[in-house]
């Protein structure tokens, strides 16, 4: 794990996700603009959580866990550069950096592909890992404190996730479960009106299980969570909508492809 070890110590990285945190923070137009949603180092100490869980659930061997949690760490660097392509700007920065480490070129260009594509879908295990590891963070803590003043309409339906306490994943025989605690206000009726929140959280967790050949169960405290492919096809479809609408306004994103229909 010397790689990670070393990344993960970097300065240089650290810095990165102050800058962020502070463009994010920096005034209330910049945080309306982040939507509230955290990029910061926390998000990402997130996301390596995640990552560890799942790769101790599927028993991926330290080669495999490693490269993604390289990837999970450089994943959202992009967003120094504001919201808008910071998939792509991520994993350019991404490049850069590994280069200057002594990487094995596959490996290396796997955590790129990964990053680039951890908003609209990597081809590779490793990307969807990282992919669901990311938008997993979807609990309390992925948010901004003042996320939960703003209204369910007006945050999209974000503010509702506030309600979601931690996540823990695992495998029971064939079956991969993602197992969501409360604070027991959490709304499954009333979140799944915000098709394009329900398809960005489910896109991810159907697009890694599937790849994976198992099957899915998501829970809530212990009630499961179904959603169908038809509000996750009419949240794609309006995701969709927003990009091709507001791309100058920094909320631009790569347009989503799901096979869900
Ligand atoms: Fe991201
Ligand atoms: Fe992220």
């Amino acid at each position: 794990m010397k790689n990670f070890v070393e990344i993960f110590h970097d300065p240089f990285i650290w810095d990165i996700y102050r800058q962020i945190g502070n463009l994010e923070t920096a005034s209330e137009e910049s945080l309306k603009k982040s939507g509230g949603v955290r990029h910061d180092f926390s998000h990402v100490s997130a996301v390596l959580g995640n990552v560890d869980q799942i790769c101790n659930a599927l028993g991926l061997c330290d080669a495999d866990r490693e490269e993604i949690l390289i990837s999970a760490l450089l994943h959202d660097v992009g967003n120094m550069h504001g919201r808008k392509d910071h998939h792509k700007n991520g994993a350019l920065m991404a490049e850069e950096y590994l280069n200057q480490i002594d990487m094995d070129e596959q490996v290396k260009f796997r955590i790129v592909d990964s990053i680039a594509g951890h908003g609209s879908g990597s081809e590779t295990l490793q990307g969807k890992i990282l992919a669901l590891a990311d938008k997993l963070h979807c609990t309390a803590d992925r948010f901004y404190p003042t996320t939960r003043q703003v209204a369910p309409e007006e945050s999209h339906g974000v503010s509702l996730l506030m309600d979601l306490k931690s996540v823990d994943v695992s495998v029971d025989g064939d079956t991969f479960i993602i197992q969501f605690t409360s604070n027991g206000n959490f709304n499954m009726d009333e979140i799944i009106e915000y098709q394009p929140l329900i398809a960005k959280i489910f896109i991810p967790i159907k697009e890694c299980i599937e790849s994976l050949g198992m099957k899915q169960m998501v829970l809530v405290d212990d009630i499961e969570w179904i959603v169908s492919d038809k509000v996750i096809t009419a949240g794609v479809n309006e995701l969709n909508q927003w990009a091709s609408n507001n791309f100058k306004d920094g909320h631009g994103r790569d347009t989503f492809v799901t096979n869900a229909n």
